[in-house]
Parts: C-alpha cells; structure tokens; sequence
C-alpha cells in the first residue's frame, strides 16, 4: 500500500516540479526548505529543551513550569507546522527516499509520541499551573515524562539526520 503511495506521488505532476532540477525557479524550492526546516529544527529543540530541564528542576527557578509551557508551546507548534510543509515538500520531491525509508518512519512514530507529550504538559498545566508540582508520586511522574521527552527528540533529529544515510542500505 505504501508502495502504491509512492508510485502514485511519484507521478503527480507537483512531484515532477518538485524534483526538476533543470530551472534554478524549480531547483531552489528543496534547498529552501531545507533550510527552513533546520531553523525550525532549532526553534523546536531549544523550545523543548528549556520546557524538559525546567520540568526535571534545571535552570531558573523563578519561572514556574505553568508559565513556561504557556509561552513556549505556541513557539513549538508553529515551528513544528512550518517542519511539516517543509517535510511534505522534501517528501514529494522523492517520495520513495522517505516513506520507503524505515528511519523516515521511525522519525514519523516518535514524533507521534514526543508530540503527545507536550500536548500533555499544555493540557495538565491549563487545568493546573502547579499540577506536576503537588504530589511527590507526580514528581516522579514528570521527571519521568522529561527525561523521555528530551530522549524521544534528540532520536527524532538524528533519525532526520540519518535518513539520507540508511536509505542507502535500502534500495
Ligand atoms: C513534522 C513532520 C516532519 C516531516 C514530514 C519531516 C520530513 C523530513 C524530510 C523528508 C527530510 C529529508 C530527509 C532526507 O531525505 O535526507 C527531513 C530532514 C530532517 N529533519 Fe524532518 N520532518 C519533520 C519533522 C522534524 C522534526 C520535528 C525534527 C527535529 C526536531 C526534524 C529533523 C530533521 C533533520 C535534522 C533533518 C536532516 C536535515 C539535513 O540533513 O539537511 N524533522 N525531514
């Protein structure tokens, strides 16, 4: 099935334009978004980074995990839209490349994963500011969900990474 996916993207004439390296209107599209998307990369990680130290009690103690969460979690979910049109655009380009590519669809479980986390910290911390703060068995539960959290994210940029690399091995 995804087979027949990729095939079928690999027709589409938005892939024929994607991919047509003959005109420099044509060709500059991938280099652009691939550099937008490393920014993105950037803006999502360092987000994520402050959100999970201050949650396993690093750094500045003055801004509670509340506050933290309510001004980060917009700067992660418009970078992490602007890593999707990217991603969809680089994955057009080459449709086989990725979805065939077993690190692309690790990249795209994990991603599910770390995504439902946040979610939860914005979810939890709207309800509650203090909620990850009040019991100690909640404690334990959010340095827990942290330490996961940073792991899940730091796998999900090297699989990124690793893509053009163990495609290789696959075809
Ligand atoms: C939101 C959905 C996303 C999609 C659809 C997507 C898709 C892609 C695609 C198709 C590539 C090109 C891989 C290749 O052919 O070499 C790529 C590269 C990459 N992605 Fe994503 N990605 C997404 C999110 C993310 C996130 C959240 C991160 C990390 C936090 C990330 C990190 C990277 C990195 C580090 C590269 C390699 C860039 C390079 O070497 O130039 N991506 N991504």
């Amino acid at each position: 099935m995804l087979q027949e996916l990729t095939d079928w993207l690999s027709r589409t004439d938005l892939s024929a334009l994607l991919s047509d390296t003959t005109h420099l209107e044509t060709w500059l599209i991938i280099p652009l978004s691939q550099t937008i998307h490393i920014l993105s990369v950037a803006v999502v990680m360092i987000s994520i980074g402050v959100l999970n130290l201050r949650l396993l009690g690093v750094g500045n103690s003055k801004q509670t995990f509340g506050r933290l969460t309510t001004q980060l979690t917009p700067w992660i979910w418009s970078a992490l839209v602007i890593l999707f049109v990217t991603g969809v655009l680089q994955t057009l380009a080459e449709p086989s490349r990725e979805l065939l590519n077993s690190t692309f669809q690790l990249k795209m479980a994990l991603l599910v994963i770390a995504v439902a986390i946040t979610i939860s910290y914005r979810v939890t911390t709207t309800k509650n500011p203090n909620y990850w703060d009040v019991t100690a068995d909640r404690r334990r539960m959010a340095r827990f969900l942290a330490s996961t959290s940073l792991v899940l994210w730091l796998c999900i940029l090297s699989a990124g990474r690793l893509i053009a690399y163990f495609g290789a091995f696959e075809s």
